[in-house]
């Protein structure tokens, strides 16, 4: 189809009800949400978050039903909405998209997504067409950024993920697209969704500012015996400013993880269960770079069935490899001011894992080569419970490649015990960590 027809057809598909400037009730009595503005709160990362104006249009996103490709009803609806509009997606109905959407061009918009959005299982299209995000190989079925962007309403996003998990069992160089990619959004909140069964990560944050994500429910696993992996719930990777607070997360990776420049983020009032915990990184992955994490509160956080709680994860000074589709190290940057505070764990292996030596089990190799990113300015507290049998009798890994690389590591009021009643820490080169918790040298 040529361009032009292409837009007339999609406008054609939009169904556009234009209402008064004057918003809310209206709309809402036409089928839309309310907007749920949760609050920030406790915790805020300082900046302000700019006002969002009310929409004063509607349009409602039609759907062919029968697992049809529904995108050119979605991007026609978005189209014509776009710059004040709100943008429905019924309750009840089930959108498919089979087309990956370049949605940075949003403006002064409301998704209300009420009901389902699944993407089909095509991993052939997915594979070829889903947009490369460079970082970490990272793909996203579409990506969502542009400026003044709220996406809530209660209702669904669906990666189909089994057919993903099967396919990368067989083959782990596969790309396996994000299911939600929130990319180059200038101010936006995210509220009132499930995210279900990604292929991958659940999240990546990326190139944003001033985003909150609260109230989201995350949850999808494997079917068969082949394991759903990398299912972060987010990733943050060059962003400034963003909130993720009030949510729930079933996945098997980490629950939060900050990458590279990801600075003035607060994490609160989240429940955790099979990940791998709160993390920043892992950082220092590519020879060269400069990666800086900083400004970081992670607060209130349940955490259960977990590898770790508290996690600083970052790559050695030499390359090392990991496994055939994750190597590294050798990278340049900081992670600093960085607070751990309140966390209730259960059946997690580690309570606190500090590491410089990534992807490096050769401690000695890693000494030799002491990573160029330095980690400063950590405050761990208030976290109590008990760990798994994993490590038992150590509780937490505190392993940094040099004590010139690694300082003001403050670990307080941390009263993680080991199944056996242990609370013993594996300790290598950071001044002044055996009269903080009970160390047990390493290296
Ligand atoms: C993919 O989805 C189609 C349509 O929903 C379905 O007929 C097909 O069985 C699915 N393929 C796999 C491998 O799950
Ligand atoms: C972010 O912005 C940079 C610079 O404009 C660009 O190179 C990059 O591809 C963008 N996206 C991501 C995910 O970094
Ligand atoms: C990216 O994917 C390519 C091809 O699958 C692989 O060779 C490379 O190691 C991957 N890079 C990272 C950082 O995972
Ligand atoms: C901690 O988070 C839980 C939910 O995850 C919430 O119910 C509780 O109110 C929060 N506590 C505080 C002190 O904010
Ligand atoms: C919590 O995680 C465990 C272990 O990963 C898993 O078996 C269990 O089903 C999860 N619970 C929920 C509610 O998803
Ligand atoms: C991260 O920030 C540092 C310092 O500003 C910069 O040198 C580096 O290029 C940035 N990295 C990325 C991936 O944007
Ligand atoms: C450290 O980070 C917190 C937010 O976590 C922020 O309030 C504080 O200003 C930061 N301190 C410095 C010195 O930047
Ligand atoms: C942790 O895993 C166990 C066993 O799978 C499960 O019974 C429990 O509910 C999980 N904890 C949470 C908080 O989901
Ligand atoms: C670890 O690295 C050191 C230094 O290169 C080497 O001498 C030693 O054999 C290595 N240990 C193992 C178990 O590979
Ligand atoms: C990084 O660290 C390695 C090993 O510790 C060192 O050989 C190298 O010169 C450093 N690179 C830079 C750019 O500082
Ligand atoms: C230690 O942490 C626990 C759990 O968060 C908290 O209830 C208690 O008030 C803390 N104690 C101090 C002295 O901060």
């Amino acid at each position: 189809m040529r361009v032009s027809s292409f837009i007339a057809a999609a406008l054609l598909q939009a169904s556009v009800t234009w209402s008064s400037p004057v918003e809310t009730d209206d709309l809402v009595a036409r089928g839309a949400s309310k907007r749920p503005n949760h609050p920030i709160k406790p915790h805020h990362p300082g900046k302000p978050f700019p006002v969002s104006p009310a929409r004063t249009k509607t349009c409602t996103v039609k759907t062919y039903g029968n697992g049809k490709d529904d995108s050119k009803n979605v991007l026609s609806a978005i189209k014509s909405c776009n710059n004040g509009g709100h943008v429905v997606f019924s309750k009840g109905k089930t959108y498919t998209i089979g087309t990956a959407l370049d949605l940075t061009f949003l403006k002064h918009i409301d998704l209300d997504v009420q009901g389902t959005i699944k993407f089909t299982n095509d991993t052939d299209y997915w594979q070829a067409n889903a947009f490369k995000q460079v970082f970490q190989n990272a793909t996203t079925f579409f990506q969502l950024g542009g400026e003044d962007v709220n996406v809530y309403g209660g209702g669904t996003f669906d990666g189909n993920g089994q057919v993903w998990y099967d396919l990368y069992a067989k083959n782990n160089l596969i790309l396996r697209p994000i299911l939600f990619g929130t990319i180059g959004l200038k101010s936006g909140r995210i509220e009132d969704l499930n995210l279900r069964y990604s292929p991958q990560w659940y999240n990546l944050v990326a190139n944003s500012t001033n985003v909150v994500f609260s109230d989201i429910s995350i949850s999808g696993y494997s079917s068969s015996s082949n394991v759903a992996k990398n299912t972060d719930g987010w990733d943050t990777y060059r962003s400034d400013n963003i909130v993720i607070q009030n949510s729930h997360i079933d996945n098997g990776d980490d629950c939060v993880s900050f990458k590279p420049n990801s600075t003035n983020i607060v994490v609160q009032n989240l429940i955790c269960n099979g990940s791998h915990g709160i993390s920043v990184g892992s950082l220092g992955q590519y020879k060269g770079e400069v990666d800086i994490v900083k400004n970081i509160y992670t607060y209130n956080v349940s955490m259960s069935n977990a590898s770790d709680g508290a996690r600083i994860k970052v790559w050695p000074g030499v390359s090392s490899a990991l496994s055939a589709d994750l190597q590294g190290g050798g990278g340049l940057g900081a992670v600093s001011n960085i607070t751990y505070d309140g966390m209730v764990l259960s059946n997690v292996d580690y309570a606190i894992e500090i590491t410089q030596c990534y992807g490096q089990k050769n401690l000695t190799l890693c000494n030799e080569f002491p990573s160029n990113l330095t980690i400063s300015d950590v405050t761990i507290k208030n976290f109590v419970g008990t760990t798994s049998k994993k490590y038992d009798p150590l509780v937490g890994y505190l392993v940094c490649s040099s004590p010139t690389v690694c300082n003001d590591i403050n670990i307080q009021n941390v009263t993680v015990k080991s199944p056996s009643g242990t609370n013993q820490y594996a300790c290598a080169n950071i001044d002044g960590i055996d009269s903080q918790v009970n160390c047990k040298k390493v290296a």
